[in-house]
């Protein structure tokens, strides 16, 4: 069992660093992290990219609702990385809320543009096609923001450290 007996579920736009403050605070905490993505691809055997491919993005998001579906079921104190566009299907926030604490991380446009490089753009199916980065991740923030200021907080990715983070979701564990 680790430090808090709550699920803490980080939330945000693709490059925010869900997961990997996510990691961090897991290893403050001494908590199982779990990352959704991963969640699915394992259940599915096949990458995020392969599951867009071979389906469509709303198959994709009924495997993603499956999964956060298990990872509630099976967790009462873990660090979960959702990914960028859980909170803004089904009821998939209102689940998010009510099972654990919920933190967006909030990280500029361009911030988000210089972390997603090449690489990482070619593992998320939603910026690999030839459209512009930028146009395409302030269409989705206008669409997500208002899903993700229904988390219980909001940190500031760019600016807060994970130290005042910790501090935050202990007060809100309380
Ligand atoms: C998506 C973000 C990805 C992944 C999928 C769709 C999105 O997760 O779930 O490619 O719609 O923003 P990350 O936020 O971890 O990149």
């Amino acid at each position: 069992m680790g430090l808090l007996n709550k699920n803490i579920f980080l939330i945000g736009m693709p490059g925010s660093g869900k997961s990997t403050v996510g990691r961090q605070l897991a290893e403050k905490f001494q908590m199982p992290f779990v990352d959704l993505d991963y969640e699915i691809m394992s259940n599915a055997g096949m990458s995020i990219k392969e599951i867009f491919a071979a389906y469509d993005e709303d198959h994709f998001r009924q495997l993603e609702r499956e999964a956060l579906r298990a990872v509630i079921q099976k967790s009462a104190g873990a660090v979960i990385a959702t990914g960028g566009g859980t909170p803004c299907f089904f009821d998939n926030m209102e689940l998010i809320r009510k099972n654990g604490i919920s933190i967006f991380i909030d990280v500029p446009v361009t911030e988000l543009i210089s972390r997603i490089n090449a690489a990482e753009r070619d593992k998320r199916p939603k910026f690999s096609n030839n459209t512009d980065l930028a146009v395409t991740l302030n269409q989705l923030v206008r669409q997500r923001v208002p899903f993700y200021k229904k988390a219980h907080h909001r940190w500031d990715g760019n600016e807060q450290t994970i130290d005042e983070l910790e501090l935050i979701i202990k007060q809100l564990a309380t």
